[in-house]
């Protein structure tokens, strides 16, 4: 008989690598092929707005023919049968892509914001928008021209919805990280935060994170792979 559970799920760029979309660290990741300091803060986008912007321009189209993996489609069916058993899935993800969306997943949270949203840098407006960002778009919320960014978290910013993700984790049965290196808080200190409330804890990913020996379980392999493993032991296939 499978038990209704609470399970808090943090996904981080390995959920998606297999859906072709590059991790950030791994050796042919996003700031090891480019200038993090540049595409990914505040000051950076100060000093080159149309250089980011058309950074993020090009990882918007890639969105577009991406597809969800077998991994996002695990937990979307790990979502619909724990909350018909009562429980419920928490899914706090890094990644700005929209795949789980994709695959069916339900409540997702973007604590790192999402690249198929637009924010205004004047009213901090944001809205749905998958087309190139420029430097001439008018904000439809305020109407200024020219004060467009994407609307994702960059190195220095504060990362989004922490009160929904920390009462989330406070009410968790289990807490499970698939496909992230556990370098960039404060997602990365959500399993020690975990352990302190008694939650166990797993990680699944293709090789150990930085904070893998915080974790009561760990599971190796490709997403793909393990996250449909595992999600078919909690539902008892
Ligand atoms: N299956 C499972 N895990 C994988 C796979 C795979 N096929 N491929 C790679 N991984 C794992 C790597 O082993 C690594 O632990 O995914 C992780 C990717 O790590 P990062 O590139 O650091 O990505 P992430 O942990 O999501 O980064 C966190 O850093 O730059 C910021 O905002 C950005 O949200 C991002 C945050």
């Amino acid at each position: 008989m499978v038990q209704p559970l609470n399970i808090f799920i943090l996904t981080g760029a390995g959920i998606s690598a297999e859906s072709g979309l590059k991790t950030f660290r791994d050796s042919d990741g996003l700031w090891t092929q480019n200038d993090l300091a540049q595409l990914a803060t505040p000051e950076g986008f100060a000093r080159d707005p149309a250089r980011v912007r058309d950074f993020y321009s090009a990882r918007r189209k890639i969105l577009e023919i991406a597809a969800p993996n077998l991994a996002h489609i695990a937990l979307a069916r790990l979502e619909r049968e724990m909350t018909a058993l009562g429980g419920w899935v928490f899914l706090c993800t890094q990644n700005v892509d929209d795949l789980h969306e994709k695959a069916g997943s339900r409540r997702v949270i973007h604590m790192h914001g999402e690249l198929t949203r637009t924010r205004c840098t004047q009213c901090s407006g944001d809205w749905s928008d998958r087309k190139p960002l420029t430097a001439d778009q008018v904000c439809p919320e305020c109407g200024t021209i020219g004060a467009t960014r994407p609307h994702v978290v960059w190195f220095g910013e504060l990362p989004m919805h922490m009160a929904q993700i920390n009462q989330a984790l406070e009410e968790a049965d289990l807490f499970v990280a698939i496909g992230t290196s556990g370098s960039v808080y404060p997602a990365a200190g959500f399993v020690a935060e975990a352990r302190a409330l008694g939650i166990p804890t797993c990680e699944i990913n293709v090789a150990r994170s930085d904070n893998a020996h915080a974790f009561d379980r760990r599971i190796y392999g490709p997403a793909t792979e393990k996250v449909s493993q595992w999600v078919g032991e909690v539902l008892g296939d």
